[in-house]
């Protein structure tokens, strides 16, 4: 079934369709980034979360309860207790000093002024305005506004953040500083973090997923370099267009399979399996699965008199993780001409870059397994990218 377009229900009823077939999960200890031009939406979505908008459709579920179905109790209940809303002026009380803008939401909840000061304290040493407690809003920057606006979100410590284009009024330095703090606060903090922004950069440096809305509906969701790698319309495309590449592309999305041996392994059976070319290499694990080096065919051939088995002749050397950007592998092939392996966190082989594939994907051409496959022939590659789109928050 079609549906009618926004501007036949405009027409019809009178009614702007704000949000529209939207859905999606955000999971705990995430950060869910909602990305999209003005009036696409999404302070119209985050405040159907909280019910701040009444959806006239769908189901909002917080931790398996139905935000929807609550009534007003239970509902300023998870206001106050479970999340907290951050928005994009600030929000500050001006005639309350700053420590009491943070303590605000324990006034509400009527905790002791001793313990609701002590904890505006904490949270205001946390995002870096120790000292300023006793100042008025007025006298703070932007930038310092918008701490104090974090400081009272974190004061009554939700499992749960709203950002609605916080950090949009400052100016692009203070906006950058804001954006890595945040990054250094989730990273002890473990929020599950819904955030709002027009700015697609913002989106990809702080989400482990993105959705990017146009005129009410989600157009595409997905990590950042699925978004990069594989816009789905132009109206995505056009945002990815000036993102460098070599930031977002990582090793896991342009490594290849690689031949993979085992210490115990006879040399006899290593050399059966690698190619004919002196510069093959042939990368080892020990017998529990995890990485231990490598060697070339011309090292084997070298030293197959004297040595027998694999473990003699296994080379130790450096190892990139599969997230590894691309900005940081060009050091690592640039100083060998042999693959470089993609080590998981458990030390276990998956797969290889190589100074080739990486040049390619910096020139846009590259196959990320996001899309069409372009033709590799010409030097005999064939391996494929494995490990990818991985459902999981990369960060
Ligand atoms: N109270 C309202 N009454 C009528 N229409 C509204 C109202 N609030 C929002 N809209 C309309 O709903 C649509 C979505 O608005 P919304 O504020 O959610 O967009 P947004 O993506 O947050 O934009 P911005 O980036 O400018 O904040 C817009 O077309 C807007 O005009
Ligand atoms: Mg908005």
């Amino acid at each position: 079934m079609s549906l009618a377009s926004r501007e036949e229900i405009l027409e019809k009823t009178g009614h702007v369709v704000a949000v529209r077939n939207v859905s999606f999960d955000v999971r705990v200890g995430e950060t869910f980034v909602v990305m999209g031009l003005s009036g696409s939406g999404k302070s119209t979505l985050i405040r159907c979360i909280s019910r701040l908008i009444e959806p006239t459709d769908g189901r909002v579920v917080i931790d398996g309860e139905d935000v929807t179905a609550m009534d007003e109790k239970q509902l300023r209940r998870l206001r106050r207790q479970k999340m907290s809303m951050v928005f994009q002026h600030f929000g500050l009380f001006p005639h309350r000093r700053i420590i009491d803008n943070v303590a605000y939401g324990l006034e509400v909840q009527r905790v002791d002024k001793s313990v609701r000061r002590a904890r505006a304290r904490e949270v205001l040493r946390l995002v870096g305005l120790e000292g300023w407690e006793n100042h008025y809003p007025g006298e703070l920057s932007g930038g310092m506004q918008q701490r104090v606006g974090i400081a009272r979100a974190l004061a009554v410590d939700p499992k749960i953040l709203l950002f609605d284009e916080p950090f949009s009024a400052l100016d692009p330095l203070i906006r950058r500083e804001m954006q890595d703090e945040l990054i250094n606060l989730q990273k002890i903090m473990h929020k599950t973090i819904l955030f709002i922004t027009h700015d697609f950069l913002e989106a990809l440096k702080l989400g482990d997923r993105i959705a990017i809305m146009k005129d009410g509906e989600i157009v595409q969701m997905g990590t950042s370099e699925q978004v990069v790698m594989n816009p789905v319309n132009d109206y995505v495309r056009e945002f990815t267009r000036d993102v460098p590449r070599s930031r977002v592309l990582t090793a896991k999305s342009i490594m290849q399979t690689t031949l993979v041996v085992t210490e115990t392994d006879s040399l006899a059976t290593a050399l059966s399996m690698m190619p004919g070319e002196e510069s093959a290499v042939a990368f080892v694990q020990g017998e529990n699965g995890r990485f231990l080096g490598m060697f070339t065919r011309e090292q084997a051939r070298n030293l197959a008199v004297t040595h027998t088995d694999v473990k003699s002749l296994v080379r130790a050397c450096p190892t990139v993780s599969p997230d590894t950007t691309l900005a940081d592998l060009i050091s690592f092939v640039a100083t060998t001409n042999t693959p470089v392996p993609v080590v998981d966190g458990d030390r276990k082989l998956v797969g290889s870059v190589d100074r080739v594939s990486v040049m390619m994907a910096l020139g846009g051409d590259v196959d990320t397994g996001y899309g069409p496959a372009p033709k590799l022939g010409e030097n005999g590659r064939t391996g494929e990218p494995s490990g990818l789109a991985s459902d999981q928050p990369s960060k």
